[in-house]
């Protein structure tokens, strides 16, 4: 019998190429064909990061025992576009690849087992049209937390009901708690959901975008979140997402068996620095902060100087992931002085295998920007964050870590304005709280409480594990 065939869709952006690939290699272990879809912009990136041809990859796969076809589609913008430094260009250009996926699709090709199921990003509205064309099921994969998730398949309920655009100078009804929303999340706030909501980002092509996205978001026959029961109110949160009844999972951390198991499967868009690690192993247990922003996130120069000489003030050793375009348009200066001062208890890198850092016992603390596989690795692996949002789900992500899990802290007022700027003083202050004292040591035991929920909910007989089980026997029974 030939065996499943899953098309995995990804939207180009790491954050989202990372977990879909960490699904398809966990579907591909189960025996199912796997047909990775992404755009050649980010296939070309993916490939150049990995210091691999096309053929090298496919070898790999092979060896592994997977059985694996990559494809990748032109996203029809040009060359000098920014991609992802533009997300709304990038999300605007996706909505129109739904000819040119099923093309692909639909070219006759002997070796491949018939299509079983479209498992589609949830943010590629294109690929509705596409999987009823085909007649094949389209399973819906959430990137992001489920009470962000459903915020955003309910935008245009939202919108209706007045909660967006956000009024950022109401703080009445900017404040307001949404307790309309379904499945059992906790109320969420409007300045909690996707930032693109708001009065001040409001850029009418972009926010057009997100609720075109939300109308497809409600459009499938299963539905999938990287995420896992113990962390988000348990499998009532996810129902919220069901479409007329359809299953809808938790079955995170995706990249997490993956890396337990010692599979090196991380898929980043830039060239991972290899010198962290020893670095890390010459540091005391706990003692480092990491600070990475994940892949979009921007900072001013002046905010990127605070920054600085705020890791400076605090003593602690650190290792900060700075990618060379972390401030818009321009390349990396920082404080006259600062490299050569920090020099013997600070490593920069522009990008680290942030598992690998994350699960390394120096590692004492995480400033992130609350990305959602971000904020997922680090309460993975038990480690406490400051979260310092820019932009999107980031919000609602920092929010939770601080008031609902209690695994971290913010920078006060970053939540209500994003622009303003934390001093070196506030940076100093908080780090403190993160790496000693009180607060330090409850936000530790929460985490490390959440660690060991999210190990156990990917193992034989945790709740992700039985998911996931359960979404390989629904697409084997669909199939026949
Ligand atoms: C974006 C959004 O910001 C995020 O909120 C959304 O949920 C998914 O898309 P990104 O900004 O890149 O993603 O952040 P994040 O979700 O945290 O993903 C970044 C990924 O890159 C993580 O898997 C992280 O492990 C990886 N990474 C980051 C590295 O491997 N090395 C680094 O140095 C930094």
């Amino acid at each position: 019998m030939a065996p499943l065939h899953a098309v995995v869709v990804s939207f180009p952006a790491q954050g989202h190429v990372n977990p879909l690939m960490n699904f398809a290699e966990l579907l591909g272990m189960r025996g199912f064909f796997i047909t990775f879809v992404t755009t050649e912009w980010m296939d070309e990136r993916l490939l150049k990061a990995a210091s691999k041809d096309a053929a090298a990859r496919d070898r790999d796969v092979a060896e592994r025992g997977l059985q694996f076809r990559f494809l990748s589609i032109p996203d029809g913008l040009p060359p000098e576009h920014g991609r992802t430094a533009d997300l709304g260009g990038l999300l605007l250009a996706t909505q129109k690849l739904g000819a040119v996926l099923e093309g692909v699709l639909t070219k006759e090709n002997r070796s491949v087992p018939p299509i079983t199921c479209i498992v589609s990003d949830s943010f590629l509205a294109c690929t509705a049209q596409v999987a009823a064309n085909l007649g094949v099921p389209r399973v819906i994969f959430w990137t992001c937390c489920t009470a962000y998730s459903i915020a955003q398949t309910n935008a245009n309920f939202l919108l209706s009901q007045g909660y967006i655009p956000v009024k950022e100078d109401d703080l009445k009804s900017r404040d307001k708690l949404i307790t309309c929303l379904p499945g059992k999340i906790p109320p969420v706030r409007p300045t909690d959901i996707v930032s693109f909501y708001r009065e001040q980002h409001v850029n009418e092509e972009i926010y057009g975008a997100f609720l075109h996205e939300s109308r497809f978001q409600n459009v499938g026959d299963y539905v999938l979140v990287n995420t896992f029961e113990e962390l988000e109110g348990g499998k009532e949160a996810q129902l919220g997402l069901s479409i007329n009844g359809c299953p809808a999972l938790a079955i995170g951390p995706v990249s997490l068996p993956n890396f337990l198991e010692g599979r090196n499967s991380m898929y980043s868009i830039w060239k991972e620095d290899k010198t962290c690690l020893q670095w890390l192993d010459s540091q005391e247990k706990g003692s480092v902060l990491y600070v990475s922003f994940g892949s979009i996130a921007v900072k001013s120069e002046k905010q990127l100087h605070e920054l600085a000489l705020g890791l400076e003030a605090t003593g602690y050793p650190f290792l900060w992931a700075l990618r060379f375009d972390i401030v818009e348009g321009k390349s990396v200066e920082l404080p006259e002085g600062f490299r050569e001062r920090t020099r013997d208890r600070a490593l920069l890198v522009s990008w680290t295998h942030q598992l690998q850092v994350l699960s390394h016992p120096s590692v004492g603390g995480f400033l992130t920007h609350s990305g959602w596989n971000s904020t997922l690795e680090a309460i993975s692996l038990g480690v406490p964050m400051i979260g310092w949002p820019y932009f999107s789900d980031q919000f609602i992500n920092c929010r939770f870590s601080k008031d609902i899990w209690k695994v971290g802290l913010d920078f006060e007022g970053v939540d209500a304005d994003e622009y303003k700027l934390v001093t070196k003083e506030e940076v100093k202050k908080t780090m403190r709280y993160m790496m000693e004292g009180f607060i330090s040591k409850e936000i530790r035991e929460n985490v490390s409480i959440l660690k060991e929920a999210a190990t156990k909910a990917v193992t034989e007989g945790g709740s992700s594990y039985v998911n996931f089980n359960r979404f390989v026997e629904d697409m084997q029974n669909m199939s026949k």
